[in-house]
């Protein structure tokens, strides 16, 4: 980490840092980037965009996880930082250092259950970090704005900003935000104050709205690999209510792709849908996993719903298939077949995050 000190040195320096820095790499910051869908997004920028310098800053929280992505370890153009979005001199200096193309922001607290039951993290993270970031790359943007005329802000919202859907219809970008849970309601203010930065100061923001992910390195307390972890294990899987719940599901390496795709041709200003148009009740997909796994429904354990459950998520996609010619590829089967395999074939991965939820928790994980 920087110290305050450090920073306050480099902004003094900041026109002299400037002309150093101008024979750089270019570079992408990623937060996040040790999480779920930030690590398997760096993995897909390394494959697709060599030439460019990725650095991830990640705080480490309990869903971030440092072996994500081991295989980048000695990769001289790919760096981590361990710090928290919401360090303003630290985030500052990461942007002065770097010749900084995109600041591509995934980290969050993600899982609505922690947001029930502890919400104060969620606003500290995902609205005073989020404001942190436009802040100090507004600075960042009018400063360079001569030699970076392509710098982007690009923000990992999500659907569940639009609330629940009733049985027909799905979310357009125009849709009210109607969030029901704090996790929900922290990424709608995080969504909004990306919006005014673009509307009042005119950074060039893009906002991202992915539906519901599945795929290799998922944290075990999400429901897809919860159920696919547990099945290993011949244990239960729990389910809400009477699964009755629908969700639009996308494996992640389709939601890397669109990220990718509104970051190098979207419109500043613009927020793109970005939906896997494969909408399954809960109760399916834990079925899905029984036939996969040769079990049957004694396998399955009603637990007590959660309180304020979004009935239904269901995303348009016409305008990222018409403005940017995205879609999913990876249909459910393949990606069901890709994820089971990987965590089968990765146990070293899960089973000590699962031993410490296990402990940690009373229990919803912990099903047998
Ligand atoms: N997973 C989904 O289905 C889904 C769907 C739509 C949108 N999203 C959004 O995508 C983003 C990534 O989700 P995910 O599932 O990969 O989440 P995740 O929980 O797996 O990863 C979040 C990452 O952010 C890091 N982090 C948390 N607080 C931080 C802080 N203060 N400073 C720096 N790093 C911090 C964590 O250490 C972790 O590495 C989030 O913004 C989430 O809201 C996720």
């Amino acid at each position: 980490m920087v110290s305050n000190q450090w920073s306050v040195l480099i902004t003094d320096h900041w026109p002299l840092l400037r002309k150093e820095v101008k024979h750089l790499k270019k570079a992408v910051l990623i937060t996040g980037g040790c999480g779920f869908i930030g690590s398997n997004f760096i993995r897909h920028m390394r494959k697709t965009h060599p030439e460019l310098h990725l650095i991830n800053l990640d705080k480490l929280s309990y869903s971030g996880n440092p072996e994500n992505l081991k295989a980048l370890k000695d990769d001289p153009y790919y760096r981590f930082v361990h710090g928290d979005i919401t360090d303003e001199h630290l985030v500052w200096s990461l942007l002065q250092e770097n010749r900084i193309q995109a600041l591509v922001h995934f980290a969050a607290e993600s899982h609505v259950d922690r947001s029930i039951s502890g919400p104060k993290v969620f606003v500290q993270t995902n609205i005073v970090g989020t404001h942190v970031l436009l802040d100090r790359a507004m600075q960042y943007w009018t400063d360079t704005l001569s030699r970076e005329p392509s710098f982007r802000f690009v923000h990992i919202s999500t659907d569940e900003i639009y609330g629940t859907l009733g049985k027909n219809g799905s979310f357009s970008e125009e849709s009210p935000f109607r969030p029901n849970s704090p996790y929900a309601a922290t990424k709608a203010a995080a969504d909004l104050l990306v919006r005014a930065y673009f509307e009042t100061y005119g950074l060039p923001t893009l906002i991202v709205r992915p539906s519901n992910n599945y795929g290799p390195y998922q944290f075990p307390e999400k429901f897809i690999p919860l159920m696919i972890t547990n099945l290993i294990e011949a244990k239960c899987v729990p389910i809400y209510g009477q699964g009755l719940n629908i969700r639009d599901w996308i494996f992640v390496t389709d939601t890397c792709r669109a990220v990718d795709r509104i970051m190098d041709r979207g419109k500043p200003g613009e927020v793109y849908n970005v939906g896997g148009e494969t909408e399954k009740l809960n109760i399916d997909v834990a079925r899905y996993l029984l036939a996969f796994f040769g079990k049957d429904e004694f396998f399955l354990s009603f637990v007590a719903d959660r309180p304020g459950h979004d009935l239904r998520y269901a995303l348009n996609n016409s305008k990222i298939q018409a403005q940017l010619d995205w879609k999913p590829t990876v249909a459910f089967p393949e990606g069901i077949q890709l994820t089971v395999a990987w965590y089968q074939a990765n146990e070293w991965w899960w089973r000590p995050l699962k031993e410490k939820l296990t402990k940690e928790s009373k229990g919803f994980w912990s099903v047998s």
